[in-house]
């Protein structure tokens, strides 16, 4: 019998264990609770910014996870990632789509003959459902056929970003997912737009797609917003300098490269700040409730979430906003120009594959030509390099590069191909500063543009 003292399971178990009384101390140390399974914990450990913690808590799912794998062995291990995968989501998926999370009472149980006839579906169908769910303790089965809610199960109910995030990945973009292979078949490398697994999937690419269809677009536009209000993406965010976190699955950016852009840079009072494919306007509110001069103009293609978000907001603040319909595929209006210090452009360029990203940069050519003071500020991806993050980190930012493959036949760039598209777009743009995300990983970047005339610089020199 090999002596356990040699046991690389047992090393990896000690590890766990060592970080583990790392990680309660750590936690002791700044009074944050225990975390648990019950729907009502609410432990600051999975939103805090504390690097040292989050770097003990990603070091002990790593390992957890490495030894879990070890220990089921290759075939167990492909039916969990593979085989079975897709039977436990479409049981949540059906469980989402029936509400019937909603119908089991946040401090209590239900019995599933009560909530099969609340919910329209068959009793066996829903037990087994339920049952299938519970295996990954996503809900509880109390005694027989009882169910209550775990804390996943109550985010689900009580978080509607994260629902909203959670109903559009079982929905929309796992149907995409399954179109990917045959896609590429038909265009192994072709990175322009329109190739992509999504309109295989759905017939439309994805955003005339959510123009004919609102309500997804609704769900789209609240999954988007949920990530950047850190209400789902906590875990893997490391740095204390953050106020809100980025990753968790992959999205979820903050935004303090953006606050502090402003910060550093003189606003005055009669700034504009274009917001371009702006959504809902939340960046702009974020950043008028914090600089009290600029005027801001969220474009887009619908107010819908616009009106929505901007409801409830102090007149004095909504006096500072106007919505501008704008297809950021057509060149700037010159209208407001003179007075526009900024143009944003945030979590837009990863929706586009290369040729229609270097158009949207190019529909600022003429106004940065005549105005070249104005900041173009591109809030967006960076990859992070391989092998630097914890494996499930990594994979959670590679996930969303996946993501952006199906779903646009785009990607999360890496620098040298933000300076490539951008030269592509025109000679004259120079990315004049990088800002990452100050944490482990370079993942989400603030990446300010100028536009730099080099037809005079070249004058110049050959004049000297
Ligand atoms: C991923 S969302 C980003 C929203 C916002 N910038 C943010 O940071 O939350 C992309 C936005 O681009 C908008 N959009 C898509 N196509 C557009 C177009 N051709 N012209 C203007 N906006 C567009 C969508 O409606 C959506 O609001």
């Amino acid at each position: 019998m090999e002596d356990s003292a040699n046991s690389g399971l047992l090393a990896t178990a000690k590890q766990i264990h060592n970080e583990t009384a790392l990680l309660v101390q750590q936690l002791q140390l700044v009074s944050i609770e225990e975390p648990s399974a019950e729907p009502n914990c609410a432990t600051a450990l999975w939103e805090t910014h504390n690097s040292s913690i989050k770097a003990a808590s990603n070091r002990i799912v790593a390992l957890s996870r490495s030894l879990a794998q070890t220990i089921d062995g290759p075939k167990r291990y492909l039916w969990e990632f593979v085989g079975g995968a897709h039977y436990t989501t479409a049981s949540l998926a059906t469980i989402l789509e029936f509400s019937v999370l909603e119908k089991i009472p946040l401090d209590g149980e239900a019995h599933v003959s009560h909530l099969a006839q609340a919910c329209g579906l068959g009793e066996d169908k829903l037990l087994r459902l339920l049952r299938m769910i519970a295996c990954d303790k996503v809900v509880y089965e109390t005694r027989d056929s009882y169910f209550r809610h775990s804390s996943i199960s109550a985010v689900l109910v009580t978080d509607k970003y994260t629902r909203a995030l959670m109903e559009m990945q079982l929905g929309e973009a796992s149907r995409a997912s399954t179109h990917l292979a045959e896609t590429l078949k038909e265009n192994p490398g072709d990175n322009r737009s329109g190739f992509c697994a999504f309109k295989s999937a759905w017939g439309e690419v994805p955003f005339q797609w959510y123009a004919n269809h609102p309500e997804r677009a609704r769900r789209f536009a609240l999954a988007m917003e949920g990530t950047t209000r850190g209400n789902i993406f906590s875990r893997s965010a490391p740095a204390d300098l953050l106020t809100l976190t980025y990753w968790h699955l992959g999205l979820g950016w903050s935004l303090d490269l953006i606050h502090r852009w402003f910060e550093a840079n003189e606003i005055c009072d009669n700034d504009l700040v274009i917001d371009v494919g702006g959504g809902s306007g939340h960046v702009c509110v974020s950043l008028a409730k914090a600089f009290p001069t600029p005027s801001f103009i969220v474009q887009d293609l619908v107010d819908t979430m616009y009106q929505a978000n901007l409801q409830g907001l102090p007149e004095a603040l909504q006096k500072r906003f106007r919505f501008q319909r704008h297809d950021f595929l057509e060149p700037q209006p010159l209208s407001d120009a003179s007075r526009v210090k900024v143009y944003l452009l945030r979590m837009v360029l990863w929706n586009w594959a290369d040729d229609i990203a270097v158009k949207i940069l190019q529909t600022f050519v003429p106004v940065m030509k005549q105005f070249p003071g104005i900041s173009l500020l591109i809030n967006d991806g960076i990859h992070c390099r391989p092998g630097i993050l914890e494996p499930h980190v990594e994979k959670e930012i590679r996930q969303l590069d996946m993501a952006m493959m199906v779903m646009n036949n785009a990607k999360v760039r890496e620098e040298h191909q933000w300076r490539e598209l951008l030269t592509k777009a025109s000679p004259n743009f120079e990315l004049v500063r990088t800002e990452v995300e100050p944490s482990v990983a370079e993942t989400v970047a603030l990446m300010e543009v100028r536009w730099i005339d080099r037809t005079l610089q070249g004058a110049a020199q050959e004049d000297f």
